[in-house]
């Protein structure tokens, strides 16, 4: 079966209680069940990859593509300043989609520089754990169409 990596940043498993007015009440395992549910239903396995570390995270995107068809990550802070998972990134054979629950151009300006976004397929921002979702079946619908 075609396997997905979800990786979550930095402060991702705080979700729930951490600035709720911005991110709202969705836990991460909320997230990641709701994408394992997603992708039973697209025929696809899900498995889901959470750390603080910048290391970590690029070392799994480094070890990813033998195992994984994509990747669907929301690299959190990092996303702005991390050039090791920018290139982590650029680096990996496998399609990589940037998302964000929140709309980060709708906030700080800090926030409206992605580093990873000129080397991913695309990027989805602010739709909560739609983002998510919607992440997994652009990825999706695109190794569909590049196997067809
Ligand atoms: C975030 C946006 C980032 O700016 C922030 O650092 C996060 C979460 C989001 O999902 O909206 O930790 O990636």
């Amino acid at each position: 079966m075609v396997k997905i990596l979800v990786i979550h940043g930095p402060n991702l498993d705080k979700l729930g209680q951490r600035e709720i007015d911005v991110y709202g009440k969705v836990t991460l395992a909320e997230i990641d069940s709701a994408l394992k549910k997603l992708g039973g239903e697209l025929g696809v396995q899900v498995d889901a990859f959470q750390s603080a570390g910048e290391g970590e995270i690029v070392e799994k995107i480094g070890s990813a593509a033998g195992d994984y068809a994509a990747i669907v990550m929301n690299p959190a802070a990092y996303t702005h300043y991390s050039v090791a998972i920018r290139d982590a990134v650029a680096a990996s054979h496998i399609p990589v989609v940037e998302v964000h629950l929140s709309n980060i151009y709708a906030r700080e300006e800090f926030r409206h520089k992605s580093m990873i976004a000129p080397v991913a397929v695309g990027q989805i921002s602010g739709f909560g754990i739609n983002s998510y979702l919607l992440g997994l079946r652009a990825v999706v619908a695109l190794l569909n169409k590049k196997a067809a």
